[in-house]
């Protein structure tokens, strides 16, 4: 099972200040030191975290593998044909969203050519090219269809299930989906809403190769360094006394 831990969040508290600080790019190499298999970014249309800057320095410094989310838009396409990482995952994108909130509607042919416009100079660059999918069987065979080599199955309506019950129907749909994207030949990665708390069943599910989770990795660091951040700053204001020529 491979982790790649999406650092959007990083950038969006950068963005909160618009200012330089966190930097994702320093944010991946502790990701990556940590032991993650790979970064992911989300480069949305409306920059509103990442921004083309981040992608092109993950680009050339990411030492695991960027898998990088777009949407199938010729302008997002191009970026991604230039930088070159190792992964595309496509994903829908509307503007007024606060998160992606479902898999990609791979329904009618008007559709599937403008994903075919997307896929073909992505793996004509060498990229490798992975759907994000509802854990639908018309999705899967679609997918597989299209000839990617890769879906992620989105997993939000997993993380949104309030009782047991629903927990269950949808970790079983979330199985079958990614038994049935095994035997088209798909590889099947996951993410989307998971957590501490519920990502587990998901990780059980064999034919499940890669899990990407961000928003819970970022909260808890927040946490997980408070602490000592607050630590530091009182050291620094207990260093200030007594030592400048202005100490009381
Ligand atoms: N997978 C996809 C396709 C996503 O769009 C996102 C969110 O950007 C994630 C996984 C990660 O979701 P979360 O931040 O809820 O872990």
């Amino acid at each position: 099972m491979r982790l790649y831990v999406n650092i959007d969040h990083v950038a969006t508290v950068r963005e909160a200040r618009g200012t330089d600080e966190p930097d994702p790019v320093r944010a991946a190499v502790l990701v990556e030191l940590a032991g993650a298999d790979g970064i992911t970014v989300h480069l949305r249309e409306d920059r509103r975290h990442v921004q083309d800057r981040d992608v092109r320095l993950l680009a050339e410094t990411c030492r695991t593998a960027l898998n990088l989310e777009i949407a199938a838009e010729p302008e997002m396409i191009r970026i991604a044909t230039e930088l070159r990482p190792m992964q595309v995952t496509l994903v829908p994108e509307r503007r007024d969203e606060v998160t992606t909130e479902g898999g990609l509607d791979l329904g009618g042919e008007a559709r599937l050519e403008r994903l075919r416009r997307a896929i073909d100079p992505l793996a004509d660059a060498g990229i490798r090219v992975s759907l994000f999918v509802d854990p639908d069987r018309e999705a899967l065979e679609a997918s597989a269809a299209l000839g990617v080599p890769a879906i992620e199955l989105h997993t939000g309506e997993y993380a949104n299930a309030r009782s047991s019950e629903a927990k269950e129907r949808e970790v079983d749909r979330l199985r079958e989906a990614a038994e049935l994207g095994s035997t088209l030949g798909l590889s099947v990665h996951a993410g989307h809403g998971l957590t501490y708390e519920n990502v587990l069943p998901v990780a059980r599910i064999a034919p499940i190769e890669e899990l990407n989770i961000g928003h819970s990795i970022v909260s808890r660091a927040v946490f997980a360094g408070l602490e000592g951040a607050v630590r530091d700053m009182l050291e620094l204001l207990r260093g200030a006394r007594g030592r400048g020529p202005n100490s009381e």
